[in-house]
Parts: structure tokens; C-alpha cells; sequence
């Protein structure tokens, strides 16, 4: 079984800063089976991350004692059979309205949300 978490953070970072640290967090991530997506947004980051339990119980502590950080919260751990984005080391994007990531319907939990807007919203582009 893989862990889920899902975040959100207060971090407030310039966007040179965002590319250093993905890059090496893509490295990483690879190197401890790793997957998931960062969406950056004004006032902070969520991201899911997804892999064997050790390696995301220990990328967690890791973030969560990262001083780039403030205010990590985890919104949902869960266990899934597959990953929701196995071709990413760690994917990224920019939105500019978190409102959608929220906004739950009865039973939805809110990794299923957010896989939702991340797909629908990398369908548009592509
Ligand atoms: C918004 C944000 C997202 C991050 N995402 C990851 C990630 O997906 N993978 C990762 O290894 N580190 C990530 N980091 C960095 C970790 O907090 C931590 O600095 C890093 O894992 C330490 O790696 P080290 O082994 O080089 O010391 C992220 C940091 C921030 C601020």
C-alpha cells in the first residue's frame, strides 16, 4: 500500500526559489519513490506526495522542519493501491484561487479534489 498526504502551508516563496527547490526535490523524490504535485498559490502551497510509508513519514518530518515552511498542516492522510500521479517526481503549477481545492461535495475527500482541479486544469493547457 502507498501513503497519501495532502498539506497546505503558509510558505512564501519567490519563484527562483521555487525552481531550486523542485529541482532537488525532483532528485530526491526519485531517488525515495516519490510522487506527487506542488500547487503554488499568493499566500502559500498544498501538495500531495505519495510513496512507501517510510519514505513519506520521513519527507514529512523533513518538511515540516523546513524553516522555508510556516504553518504546515496536514489535511488528509490516507492508503491507496495506485498512485494518483505516477509520472511525477513532483509536478507543479501556479493557480490563483484556492476556492475549488475546497470546495468538497458529500463523500469527496479532499485528495479526490484536488487530483480533480490538478488534472482538469493540466487538460486545459496541454
Ligand atoms: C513548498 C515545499 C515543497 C517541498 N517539497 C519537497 C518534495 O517534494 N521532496 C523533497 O525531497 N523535498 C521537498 N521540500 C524540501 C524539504 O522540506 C527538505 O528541505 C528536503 O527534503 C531536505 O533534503 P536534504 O536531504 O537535501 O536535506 C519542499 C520544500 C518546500 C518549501
Amino acid at each position: 500500500m502507498l501513503k497519501v498526504i495532502l498539506y497546505t502551508s503558509d510558505a512564501k516563496l519567490e519563484n527562483v526559489e521555487i525552481d531550486i527547490l523542485i529541482d532537488k526535490a525532483r532528485v530526491k523524490n526519485k531517488r525515495l519513490g516519490i510522487t506527487g504535485f506542488l500547487v503554488c498559490h499568493l499566500n502559500g502551497f498544498i501538495q500531495l506526495i505519495e510513496g512507501e510509508e517510510e519514505a513519506i513519514d520521513g519527507l514529512m518530518n523533513e518538511i515540516s522542519a523546513d524553516d522555508r515552511h510556516s504553518n504546515v498542516r496536514i489535511k488528509e492522510s490516507s492508503f491507496a493501491e495506485q498512485r494518483k500521479f505516477p509520472d511525477w517526481e513532483m509536478g507543479l503549477m501556479t493557480i490563483s484561487d484556492t476556492e475549488p481545492y475546497y470546495n468538497q461535495s458529500e463523500g469527496e475527500s479532499l485528495v479526490e479534489i484536488f487530483c480533480k482541479n490538478v488534472n482538469g486544469t493540466l487538460a486545459e493547457i496541454a
